[in-house]
């Protein structure tokens, strides 16, 4: 694993936004997120998930978050400009983005994938977080330390048979990575970096390995501490990185991740 231990307070003030904050990695890194100080915007496509969340939060006594619905296969680029106006009235920056919405599609050779299951995790993976980032990048342009961390797997680093589209889009998302974490150096504070959650007890795990025992994988909660690194200032300079969150690793140790 990723080695980092959080001080309590290091998200406190700062405003994070978290795709498909409703259920698996995402959800349990908006409650960190919240535990650590952060007004964490919860945005997904089910609302009742969402809402779940916002309450946890709040039960807790952490800063009350916002919910924000919306489903990343039909939203229009004018949803995604309405949403940053909304940040940007009720915040007036964002400091953390976590796309971590994704879509597995189906399992299949790419001689049998089918075109619309294609498009959608093309949509879902790739297309919305380019847009969103795009929306946004103004109000992370405007924090003192700007952070974007999009979500990889392994398969978007070595390509597997069968993985088809969630394979090649996780490629693309590194590539996202690559471009705008160069583009923003030197031009802005804003950091850009991947992170492979590596196989994780989620909904989505069980479906891509359902004869797998659920319980022989680490759960979101243990994979947290490279999350709240890439969210808190001691990532502050590290950008146009992919990190890896269950290999060995530490914030000293990053040249050689
Ligand atoms: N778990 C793993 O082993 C693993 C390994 C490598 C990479 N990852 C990556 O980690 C991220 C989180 O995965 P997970 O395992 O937590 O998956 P998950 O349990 O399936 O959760 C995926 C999340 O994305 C949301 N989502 C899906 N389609 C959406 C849409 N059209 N609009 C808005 N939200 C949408 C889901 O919302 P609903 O709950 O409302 O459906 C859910 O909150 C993904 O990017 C995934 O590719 C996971």
């Amino acid at each position: 694993m990723f080695e980092y231990t959080a001080p309590n307070n290091l998200l406190q003030d700062k405003i994070i936004l978290v795709t498909g904050a409703g259920s698996g990695i995402g959800r349990t890194a908006a409650l960190n997120f919240a535990r650590h100080g952060a007004t964490v915007i919860l945005l997904g496509r089910t609302t009742s998930k969402l809402e779940e969340v916002y309450d946890e939060i709040e039960e807790n006594g952490w800063p009350q978050a916002a919910i924000y619905p919306m489903n990343l296969a039909g939203a229009s680029e004018q949803d995604y400009a309405n949403l940053a106006e909304t940040l940007d009235k009720e915040f007036g920056r964002l400091d953390g983005l976590l796309h971590n919405a994704g879509l597995l599609g189906e399992l299949k050779a790419i001689a049998q994938y089918d075109l619309d299951k294609w498009n959608e995790v093309m949509l879902v993976n790739v297309t919305a977080p380019f847009l969103l980032s795009r929306e946004v990048l103004p109000l992370l342009r405007k924090a003192k330390s700007g952070s974007i961390a999009f979500t990889s797997s392994s398969v978007g680093h070595q390509g597997r048979a069968h993985w088809g589209a969630y394979s090649i889009s996780k490629f693309a998302t590194e590539g996202l990575m690559q471009v705008m974490a160069d583009e923003e150096d030197g031009l802005s504070q804003v950091r850009v970096n991947t992170i492979n959650p590596g196989g994780t007890r989620t909904a989505m795990r069980a479906s891509a390995y359902p004869g797998e025992d659920p319980m022989s994988r680490p759960t979101p909660e243990d994979i947290m501490p490279l999350y709240l690194y890439l969210m808190g200032d001691d990532s502050q300079s590290v950008s146009g990185k992919a990190f890896h969150a269950q290999l060995p690793g530490n914030p000293e140790n990053i040249a050689t991740l």
